[in-house]
């Protein structure tokens, strides 16, 4: 089987990890998490990094250290991970969706406008797989509207738009560090923000909000989401290499475009928009509408050919656990439904070898062909 992932782990981190096991710094507390947070603020350019346990619960912390709660409304995009709607609503507020742009498959920020009311507090972008989302287009909406911008940076570590780093824009921005990201420590995750008092509301709301002077006597609930100093010693590793594993992945995008451009019935990523390369977090294909089977079809094909795949997102707006909160129930958002039904991706990870590309190629030559 040719996996959908694999990390590459063979730089320093098996050296931290020991140094972390030798010293006895494996909990939260350790000399990694530090330098890990200042090594991503360096890297996005931002004043603060606070290490979290994952990308989903970096999006919550992020929302509550906002300040936002009760009553107000989040824009976001339907085509997403549910972490994104989930840590809205878990903070009492109510997530509003725009589709997608068909292409690049990022929210459709024209729509935004549209969706805003009295009670809109924030924007929050997802740059999904490969392009960012248009930040030149969102930022002057938040700046005219006065709203608070959320980046979910999750799938872009080391991605620029216009020359500046994905995980500096807006208010906040998150990062996942899952073993399918750029970079990885296992499980964590990442808020980013210049904002002192944000960045001290997220460091209190990781750890429970203690308050350091009166251990135990706490006056509002956090949660305890801290990264262990064993993820931040693989993570410090990882980034360490970002620049060669962005080398990868573009090497591998541009190889299977190569491989795939004159092949029809599939919708290749976009190389480039006008701010950004392609990163190919994941490389994704979108199956045309003259291909008569789908994309769960496509990929049990490819998984009887030992090619691992992963379906797209599926839209919030069809989510049922969101109807049952009377969340989206009539809503139709057309490029985000159909890409979620057509588009699925291929072997994506670090540890790719340029041979099985053209495994996988062949493999989906063969399955639009016979
Ligand atoms: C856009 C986006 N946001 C958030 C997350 C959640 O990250 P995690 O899996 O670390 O919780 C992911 C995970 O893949 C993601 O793709």
């Amino acid at each position: 089987m040719i996996a959908v992932n694999e990390p590459l782990l063979n730089g320093n981190e098996k050296k931290y990890l020991n140094e972390c096991i030798d010293t006895g710094w494996i909990s939260s507390e350790g000399p990694f998490i530090k330098a890990f947070e200042e090594r991503m603020a360096s890297q996005t350019g931002r004043n603060f990094g606070i290490a979290v346990c994952n990308g989903s619960v970096a999006i919550d912390v992020a929302i509550l250290a906002l300040g936002i709660g009760k009553d107000d409304e989040v824009i976001m995009p339907t085509f997403t991970i549910i972490s994104c709607a989930a840590a809205i609503i878990r903070a009492g507020a109510k997530p509003v969706l725009v589709d997608s742009n068909p292409g690049n498959w990022n929210m459709n920020v024209d729509q935004i406008e549209g969706k805003i009311t009295k009670r809109t507090k924030a924007i929050m972008v997802v740059h999904i797989y490969g392009l960012p989302v248009d930040m030149d287009a969102v930022m002057s909406l938040a700046n005219k509207h006065g709203l608070k911008v959320i980046e979910d940076a999750a799938e872009q570590h080391g991605q620029t738009y216009g020359g500046k780093p994905i995980g500096s824009f807006g208010d906040v921005s998150t990062f996942s560090f899952y073993p399918n990201k750029h970079i990885t420590t296992g499980e964590g995750g990442m808020i980013m923000t210049n904002d002192q008092s944000v960045a001290d509301k997220c460091r209190s709301l990781r750890n429970l909000c203690f308050v350091p002077e009166k251990r135990f006597i706490h006056y509002e609930l956090g949660f305890n989401f801290r990264m262990t100093n064993l993820q931040a010693a693989l993570g410090l590793a990882q980034i360490e290499r970002l620049d060669e594993f962005v080398a990868i992945k573009r090497k591998m995008g541009s190889k299977y475009t190569s491989l795939l451009k004159d092949v029809s019935g599939i919708e290749l990523p976009i190389e480039r928009s006008e701010k950004a390369e392609n990163i190919y977090w994941v490389y994704a294909l979108v199956l045309t509408n003259d291909v008569p089977f789908d994309a769960a079809v496509a990929m049990k094909k490819l998984a009887d050919k030992k090619i691992g795949t992963r379906p797209f997102f599926w839209p919030m707006h069809e989510q049922p656990v969101f109807h049952k909160l009377g969340l989206f129930k009539d809503e139709k958002y057309p490029v985000a439904e159909n890409i979620a039904r057509r588009g699925f991706y291929l072997p994506s990870g670090l540890g790719l070898k340029s041979d099985d590309i053209n495994v996988v190629c062949d493999a989906v030559m063969d399955i639009l062909t016979k």
